[in-house]
C-alpha cells in the first residue's frame, strides 16, 4: 500500500513555534526521508470559515502567511504538494455523504469540538458548519487516502473520528477507503507546547505566541518576558521546572551540544534543572540559554522567509499548482466512492438493463 501523507493548518494566522515542533519540523523531515510516496500539505481556508463566517478577510491574508511558514521551514514543492483547501469541491460532496454516517451525540462528544466551543463561547449559537468539522476533517484526510496524519496531540480526537467514518463507510458500501494512522511528536514537551503566559495553548487570541516569523529582537524580548515559575523569587530559592515554560521550551528546543556553546557551566539540560530545583540558578541566565537555542533554530527559516517574500506571485502559481494536483487525485477518489455507493447511475449498465427489463423495454 502506498504511503500517503495529509495534514494541514488553519490560516487564521501565522504560524508559531507550537506549530513548530508539533508538527511541521516533522513533516519536513518526512518530507526528505523518501520513505513517503506522496505528501499533501492543505491550508484548511475552509475549516477557517467554520467559525470565521464574518471575517473572510482574515482568512484571506493569511493564505499567503502560512505558504510562507511552509517554504520557509522547507517544506518543498517539488516533494510535496501543497495546496489550498476551498478550492478541492470534492471535499465538500465527501463531507455531505459523510454526514450520513455520524450521529449528532457522537460530534457532541468530541473532546476538541466540546473545548472549542467552550473557548469560543458558541454555547447555543454554533454554526453548522463549525459543529461538523470533524467530518469535513475525514474527507480532507480520506479523499487523499492518507494512510500517515502527522500532527499534533489536540488532534487526536479528529483522528478517531475519521477512523470511525472509514470503518462505517467501508462496512456499509464495501471496502473503500483506507484508515488512517496519526503520527504524534515523539518529544512529550513537543505535544502541545505552552504560550509564554504559561497558559496549556499557544493562541493568537492570547497573545502568547512566538511567531516563525517574528524578528530576532521580538524573539528575545518574549523570552525573556517569559513567565516561569512564580515561587522562584530570588535567585537562591529552590526552583519548579515541571510545567515551568522556559524548561518545557528547552525540552522542546535544545540539543546537548547547545550547552558546550552557549552554557559550558552545565553538560546537559538535566544538570541545569537539578542545579535549578535545588536554588541559585537564576530566570534571566536560563532564558538567556533559551534565547540562544531558540535563535540557532529560527533564523534560518527567518531567512528563507525573506527570500520567499521576494516573489508572491510564484508562491500562489505553487499553489495554484498544488491545488490543481490536489483536485485530480481527489476526484479519483470520488469516483470510488460514488461507485461504492452505487450512486454512479449513468455509469452503471447493468442497473440501466434491469430496469429497463422492469418496466418491459
Ligand atoms: N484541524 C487542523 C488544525 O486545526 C487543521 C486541519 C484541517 C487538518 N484538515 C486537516 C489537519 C486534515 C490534519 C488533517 O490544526
Amino acid at each position: 500500500m502506498a504511503k500517503i501523507i495529509l495534514t494541514g493548518d488553519r490560516p487564521t494566522g501565522r504560524l508559531h513555534v507550537g506549530h513548530y515542533v508539533g508538527s511541521l519540523k516533522r513533516r519536513v523531515e518526512l518530507q526528505n526521508s523518501g520513505k513517503f510516496d506522496k505528501i499533501f500539505i492543505m491550508i484548511a481556508d475552509a475549516q477557517a470559515l467554520t467559525d470565521n463566517a464574518d471575517n473572510p478577510e482574515k482568512i484571506r491574508q493569511n493564505i499567503i502567511e502560512v505558504a510562507l511558514d511552509y517554504l520557509s521551514c522547507g517544506l518543498d514543492p517539488a516533494k510535496s504538494t501543497m495546496f489550498v483547501q476551498s478550492q478541492i469541491a470534492e471535499l465538500c460532496e465527501l463531507s455531505f455523504y459523510y454526514m450520513n454516517l455520524v450521529t449528532v451525540s457522537r460530534l457532541q462528544r468530541n473532546p476538541t469540538v466540546k473545548s472549542e466551543i467552550q473557548m469560543r463561547n458558541f454555547e447555543a449559537s454554533i454554526p453548522v458548519g463549525f459543529f461538523t468539522y470533524p467530518i469535513s476533517q475525514a474527507a480532507d484526510i480520506t479523499a487523499f487516502r492518507a494512510t500517515t496524519v502527522p500532527v499534533g496531540e489536540d488532534q487526536l480526537p479528529m483522528l478517531e473520528q475519521t477512523r470511525e467514518i472509514v470503518r462505517k463507510f467501508n462496512a456499509v458500501y464495501g471496502e473503500t477507503l483506507i484508515e488512517p494512522d496519526i503520527l504524534l511528536p515523539e518529544n512529550q514537551a513537543c505535544l502541545r507546547l505552552p504560550g509564554i503566559d504559561g497558559k496549556a495553548k499557544m493562541s493568537k487570541s492570547l497573545n502568547n505566541c512566538i511567531y516563525l516569523s517574528d524578528t530576532e529582537e521580538e524573539v528575545r524580548k518574549k523570552i525573556m518576558s517569559m513567565f516561569t515559575d512564580p515561587n522562584h523569587l530570588r535567585v537562591e530559592d529552590p526552583g519548579c521546572v515541571d510545567g515551568n515554560p522556559v524548561f518545557i521550551y528547552l525540552d522542546a528546543f535544545s540539543r546537548e551540544e547547545q550547552f558546550a556553546e552557549y552554557l559550558p557551566d552545565y553538560q546537559n539540560l538535566d544538570e541545569l534543572k537539578e542545579h535549578y530545583k535545588r536554588g541559585g540558578l537564576g530566570d534571566v541566565k536560563v532564558k538567556k540559554f533559551l534565547n540562544a537555542v531558540m535563535q540557532e533554530e529560527l533564523a534560518p527559516i527567518r531567512a528563507r522567509r525573506k527570500e520567499f517574500e521576494k516573489d508572491i506571485p510564484e508562491v500562489y502559481r505553487m499553489l495554484k499548482k498544488g491545488s490543481d494536483e490536489a483536485r485530480e487525485v481527489a476526484a479519483q477518489t470520488l469516483r470510488d466512492v460514488r461507485a461504492a455507493m452505487k450512486i454512479n447511475y449513468f455509469e452503471d449498465e447493468e442497473l440501466i438493463r434491469m430496469q429497463s427489463e422492469h418496466f418491459g423495454g
